[in-house]
């Protein structure tokens, strides 16, 4: 059989930071997404990976006391580092200090250069460094509305560039967005480019001079590329572009581009345009999703506020934070982490939820039926319930997870298992297991339990993948949950199962 491609991306991240939970949120959200239709039988390219050129990292390195490219060896470990702490299954890692990077790059380039699309005038206007990004007139009156200390740090700029004719896309932009409504999701983020887009595109600045650490502009001395016209590339770059076959030929255009709604118009502006204008196809979706604070507060390095994900993986362990940043917001809309609240969840949701369900059943299994899952004898109406519980849910966290609503999903498997545990409590398995002349009635509903066990662990496998392993592992099945069949009803009698170790530990609770 013919398996179908999907391609998805996160942003790839600045390495002047190292990476916290905004960067470790993105990543997440892609991997389960990748996880998913993997299992659902697709052939998945997933990419990240870091961009490393630009004025901020020159900036952040000569800070600092080094080259730009020790910079950039340095932090991109600790990225490389946390994607393998938190289970991320991407297929490549890019940096775009990478020489098939730069061979894109160039190429993307000349392409758009043909189309008459570049040309040299001066740019005479500011720069805002930290978000590597030309200021308009607009802009600079809503920045200087600020307060002093919260404006960007700007700098003045008089200096030839090459400039690309944005204000060219604009129709076709608008036309794009109107006939492929899924362009940009969600919603209320396409109105907003929309109208962005509907005030007027000015040209924009594509290269610098007042500096070097990028990728040369093509035949054209001291003019290096705008970061973003770098990073962009990247996506292009990892499917082997310029070349047209192989990956390349397989993946593009990508199926969705995850980014942070603070990135949204690079992605769904400039890019779309840069692609038209070099003839190639445009992404079929870029969803922005929304924007973490810490205990209430903007996450930042001067508030020392900022939450180190190796620290709470150390803690409380990868799995429980996957959980928790999947679970807490719905995905598009801003949120607040707290550890109050992930203590609620894990101690509500994983330990009493999930985790007492398989400890209690398979502990169950083991008391009554030396650990040997029983052959189930006709269902009664609870039974039946469970399955055709199962049913509704299993499609229901299919379509969840195809808007990409990770935590109605996840919601949705834990009424399940809700129901599940309500389940063990209303059929009583410890009072059959002492009446004479139940143990029919006692194999129907701990295979039951058994059984939904191991349908709990394909529905929670893209979310928690070690999770669901060692659920897997208990219950004698292979941890391969894409050869798995998750039709009601698989679970064979006869099966060994342990009940071992508790899935999840539980957090003390910190008082006020
Ligand atoms: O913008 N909440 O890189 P970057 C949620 N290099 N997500 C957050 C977040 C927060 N508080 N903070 C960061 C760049 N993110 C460019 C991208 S792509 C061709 C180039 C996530 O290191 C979110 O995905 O500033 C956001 O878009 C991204 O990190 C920005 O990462
Ligand atoms: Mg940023």
């Amino acid at each position: 059989m013919k398996k179908e491609q999907f391609y998805v991306t996160t942003p790839i991240y600045y390495v002047n930071d190292v990476p916290h939970i905004g960067h470790a949120y993105t990543t997440i959200a892609a991997d389960t997404i990748a996880r998913y239709k993997a299992a659902a039988g697709h052939e998945v390219y997933f990419l990240t990976g870091t961009d490393e050129h630009g004025r901020k990292i020159e900036q952040t390195a000569q800070t600092g006391g080094e080259t730009p490219i020790e910079l950039a060896d340095r932090v991109v470990v600790k990225f490389q580092d946390l994607w393998k702490l938190l289970g991320i299954s991407n297929t490549d890692f890019i940096r775009t200090t990478e020489p098939r990077h730069h061979e894109a790059v160039s190429e993307i380039w000349k392409l758009v250069e043909k189309n008459g699309d570049i040309y040299l005038d001066e740019y005479e206007g500011w720069y805002d460094v930290r978000n590597e990004a030309f200021i308009t007139e607009t802009q600079l009156e809503e920045i200087m509305k600020l307060p002093e200390e919260s404006r960007p740090r700007l700098e003045k700029i008089k200096e030839q560039s090459y400039f690309f004719r944005l204000s060219r896309y604009q129709e076709p932009l608008l036309r794009h967005y109107s006939e492929h409504p899924e362009f940009i999701k969600p919603d209320y983020r396409r109105n907003e480019v929309v109208s962005f887009v509907e005030g007027g595109l000015r040209d924009l600045s594509v290269s610098r001079t007042n500096f070097s650490w990028g990728i040369p502009v093509p035949d054209s001395e001291g003019h290096v590329v705008y970061v973003w016209f770098d990073a962009l590339t990247n996506y292009l770059t990892s499917l082997g572009f310029p070349g047209k076959t192989g990956d390349f030929g397989k993946f593009w255009p990508a199926d969705i581009h995850l980014v942070g709604k603070d990135i949204l118009r690079f992605h769904a502006v400039y890019w779309p345009a840069f692609l038209m204008s070099a003839g190639l196809s445009l992404p079929k979706t870029v969803f922005a999703h929304g924007w973490w604070t810490v205990e209430g507060e903007k996450m930042s390095k001067s508030l020392g506020n900022v939450v180190d994900p190796c620290q709470v993986v150390e803690e409380f362990g990868s799995e429980v934070f996957r959980y928790f940043l999947l679970r807490e917001i719905p995905f598009g809309q801003d949120g607040d982490y707290s550890k109050r609240s992930l203590v609620s969840r894990v101690n509500g949701e994983l330990v009493n939820g999930l985790g007492n369900l398989v400890s209690r059943s398979l502990g169950m299994i083991e008391r009554y039926l030396g650990g040997i899952v029983p052959e189930p004898g006709e269902p009664s109406e609870s039974e039946k319930k469970i399955e055709s519980s199962y049913g509704e849910t299993r499609l229901q966290v299919s379509s969840d997870l195809e808007e990409l609503a990770f935590n109605r999903a996840l919601s949705r498997i834990w009424e399940f298992i809700g129901l599940v545990n309500r389940y063990v409590d209303s059929e009583a398995p410890w009072k059959l297991a002492k009446q004479e002349g139940e143990e029919k009635r006692l194999g129907t509903v701990l295979w039951t339990l058994a059984e939904s066990i191991r349908v709990i662990s394909i529905l929670a496998y893209p979310f928690l993948p070690e999770t669901a392993q060692a659920i897997r592992e208990k219950i004698g099945l292979s941890p391969d949950i894409s050869a798995e069949n998750a039709d009601w009803g698989h679970t064979e009698p006869g099966t060994s199962v342990v009940k071992g170790e508790n899935l999840f530990a539980r957090i003390k609770e910190e008082k006020d």
